[in-house]
């Protein structure tokens, strides 16, 4: 690098453990020169609407050279930017500027297998069965006569069997799609060449990393045998949990990466982190990748797969919390994300759905730790759940039917016209199609718009950034209430900051919490209290 090299914003090392993270899905942000598809130049332009909307760092999926056949989660090039998304250049503009506003950037790295036209993969297709050049993926024999059953019998997270065949008769593993070949982690190049790539992107400035399946890179011993089917339906991963450990999956190998990787990001100054997407069997075994020898943080998808009650979220997040304080770091918080349906549509869709993603935000928004936000659920985006099926392009589609493509559609930002400003002027392309619906969930259309969800987000993150309850990263203690009330307080030097959620459909009256600072629907005063309505949220504060 070049003395042009961006520099952290501040010396503050521990700027993410209460940090509120924007998920950009690349694809679908910003388009800047109208090919109808997002950029890296789309995002430098939008950059002055995340630092006005409060967020303090910006997570992006991946935008390396990928045929794209995953969204880019298949990388054949991991030290260069896909000319859809633009040019190194571009990625050096973006995070300067990023960083000018006081944004950090953290980028998606994808140890866990490569795309098929990676040219390590192209030359262990050319070498021969053994060659040096296989033995940086998992290829094996397979078995029966000759060998024409797989190796074992894993299945693809996509669905079907997760080995392919290739000409010679050799099998290739890949626990995504066929054209995800997995690498193998016990080779020393594997090793070197991330720790490489690490130091690649942390030269160029980035913040951090979110590691994309980073429970998956060791495989048992032996390659052995689960012994069911159905061992991971659809993307669903969560359901795995119960089954006992799967042979590719949380093996204590693992750790061993991390533990070398966590150096790595220490000897750079200003608080370079990283956080796993990482499913494991237990919250227990969770919060082993979690500490100072290795990652910062891993997203608690308990708290998305919670359902929309008060005993389920209070569960889940004694959970969490009881994990972080025993490994001495913060939860790390999430509702949504490019893989998942989106929240207001999991909470049951219209208005309902959408009463409850706003309530949601407020009580994730109030709880100690890190959040994650995902593009669009500030404007209370829901599922678009009627794309046709030939425009879907989620691989998982055609293997199990389920796309993922519906909570990656284009973000309106104003206008009349669909794709409602995701290109330039007069740019009528986006890689999928918005619903008509969106014109009135624009940025435009809510910006200064009392009650909308835009504004609502921006004032729960202008008084998360600056109350001093929520400030810092103490605990929270449980109010006594109602079945369908969770309420929790926060306090600091006798501040008192009180969460309430109405998770019910009749208002509850709330009395005693002190003024309200924000709600996620409008509260009427009630005999000196305040009624909280359905499906409901409130901070209230006492001082
Ligand atoms: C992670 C990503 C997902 C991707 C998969 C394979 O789960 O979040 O989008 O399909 O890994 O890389
Ligand atoms: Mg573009």
């Amino acid at each position: 690098m070049t003395a042009s090299t961006p520099s952290p914003l501040t010396s503050d090392a521990d700027w993410w453990r209460s940090a509120v993270v924007y998920q950009v899905y690349v694809r679908s942000f910003a388009d800047s020169d109208g090919d109808g598809i997002g950029d890296l130049q789309g995002i430098r332009e939008r950059l002055p609407y995340l630092r006005d909307l409060g967020v303090d760092a910006l997570w992006l999926t991946p935008f390396y050279t990928s045929p794209m056949v995953d969204g880019g989660y298949d990388v054949a090039d991991y030290r260069d930017v896909d000319p859809m998304f633009g040019t190194l250049g571009d990625f050096e503009a973006m995070i300067t500027d990023a960083h000018a506003l006081g944004l950090r950037i953290i980028v998606d790295l994808v140890p866990n297998h490569t795309s098929d036209q990676h040219p390590w993969f192209q030359a262990a297709l050319a070498a021969a069965p053994g060659a040096a050049e296989r033995a940086r993926y998992l290829f094996a024999d397979g078995r029966g006569e000759d060998g024409a059953q797989p190796p074992n019998d894993w299945e693809s997270i996509f669905g079907g069997p997760a080995w392919t065949r290739i000409d010679d008769g050799q099998w290739y593993l890949h626990l995504f799609d066929p054209t995800q070949p997995d690498l193998n982690w016990r080779h020393r190049e594997v090793r070197a060449e991330f720790e490489d790539v690490l130091r690649f992107w942390l030269d160029r400035g980035v913040d951090g990393f979110r590691i994309d399946v980073a429970h998956g890179m060791i495989k048992a011993d032996g390659l052995p045998d689960v012994g069911f089917s159905s061992m991971t339906t659809g993307r669903r991963q969560s359901e795995l949990l119960g089954k006992g450990r799967l042979p590719y999956f949380d093996q204590d190998e693992v750790h061993d990466i991390y533990r070398t990787w966590r150096p790595i990001l220490d000897s750079y100054p200003g608080g370079r982190m990283a956080v796993a997407e990482a499913w494991a069997e237990t919250p227990q075994r969770l919060a082993r990748y979690i500490g100072p020898d290795e990652l910062h943080q891993a997203f608690s998808f308990d708290f998305l797969d919670a359902t929309w009650s008060a005993d389920s979220f209070r569960k889940v997040i004694d959970t969490a919390l009881g994990e972080s304080t025993i490994v001495g770091a913060p939860t790390t918080w999430v509702l949504s994300n490019h893989d998942r349906q989106r929240h207001v549509t999991r909470y049951g869709d219209g208005e309902v759905g959408l009463r409850r993603a706003r309530a949601a935000a407020l009580l994730m928004l109030a709880l100690p730790g890190c959040a994650y936000l995902y593009q669009g659920e500030e404007l209370g985006l829901p599922e678009v759940l009627d794309l046709p099926d030939e425009l879907r392009q989620d691989p998982a589609f055609l293997r199990t039917g389920e796309s993922r493509d519906g909570c990656r559609v284009p973000i309106p930002w104003s206008g009349d016209l669909a794709p409602y400003g995701f290109g330039p002027a007069g740019s009528a392309l986006s890689w999928l199609p918005a619903p008509a619906t969106w014109q009135s969930l624009s940025v435009a259309a809510q910006a200064g718009v009392p009650g909308s969800t835009l504004e609502l987000y921006r004032a729960a993150l202008r008084i998360r950034h600056t109350h001093p309850a929520l400030a810092g990263v103490g605990g929270i203690t449980w109010r006594q209430t109602g079945p369908d009330v969770l309420a929790f307080h926060r306090e600091v030097d006798s501040v008192v900051l009180t969460c309430v959620v109405n998770t019910g459909d009749s208002p509850v009256l709330i009395d005693g919490y002190g003024t309200p600072l924000v709600a996620s629907a409008p509260l009427t005063e009630r005999d000196g209290g305040h009624l909280l309505p359905g499906d409901t949220a409130a901070w209230f504060e006492r001082r």
